[in-house]
């Protein structure tokens, strides 16, 4: 399972791309807008930092503005993935744009039958919303399983790209679920790495083994 920070933040994108395991970032218009600035800035030093898809979403509702919109976008840096919400709109300027050789992202995606049209329209990926469906006392992560079912009967090449992911529960059912992308915030991605058994556990190592090197003199 390929590994995306949530993010528009460059200082997280840097540090995170440094260890060596991030494959990609996903951006939205809110995420964005958090770093202020110039977004086209931001998105080219992105995929400069990464050197993986980097998704990038229009704000036009109609498909002649998010065409246009994405074909500027893409034309930021060939690793952008454009992003469009799911809607009738955003369908069609899915399919025209993939009929371009540009790679889509289909977000605010809540259902099945939604993820079901994304591919049908040659999706890239689709970005089904697992965190905010929790937020209404559904449960997100049976979204995904319905939608890798689905993906996997008919050899879709869409990617399930597992989004609004809140803890490393929902990373870890994503990957047991066999989804091909999660996106994940900074902040969860440091709770990934943490376990007190392994900070306790390297402390005892270290001092037992200075007590056998001060024995030693
Ligand atoms: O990038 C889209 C998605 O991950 C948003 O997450 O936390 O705003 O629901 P969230």
């Amino acid at each position: 399972m390929k590994l995306f920070v949530d993010t528009g933040n460059l200082k997280e994108i840097e540090a995170l791309a440094a260890l060596g395991i991030l494959d990609g970032v996903t951006t939205n218009p809110s995420l964005l807008a958090k770093e202020g600035g110039d977004s086209r800035r931001i998105l080219r030093e992105i995929c400069r930092l990464v050197q993986g898809p980097v998704s990038a979403e229009v704000v036009a509702t109609d498909t002649a503005g998010m065409i246009r919109e994405g074909r500027d976008l893409a034309g930021i840096d060939p690793h952008i993935v454009v992003k469009v919400p799911f809607t009738k709109d955003g369908v069609k300027a899915c399919k025209a744009l993939a009929s371009e050789g540009t790679r889509v992202n289909v977000t605010l995606v809540f259902s099945a039958t939604q993820a079901w049209l994304a591919a049908k329209a040659r999706a890239s990926y689709v970005s089904p919303f697992v965190g905010r469906l929790d937020d209404i006392g559904a449960t997100g992560m049976n979204l995904i399983r319905e939608i890798v079912d689905i993906f996997d009967n008919f050899e879709f090449p869409t990617q399930v790209l597992v989004a609004s992911v809140r803890n490393p529960v929902h990373v870890v059912e994503a990957a047991r679920m066999g989804a091909d992308v999660v996106t994940v915030p900074a902040a969860v991605i440091e709770q990934c790495f943490k376990h007190p058994l392994t900070d306790i556990g390297l402390e005892r190592f270290l001092k037992d083994w200075e007590k056998a090197q001060a024995a030693k003199v």
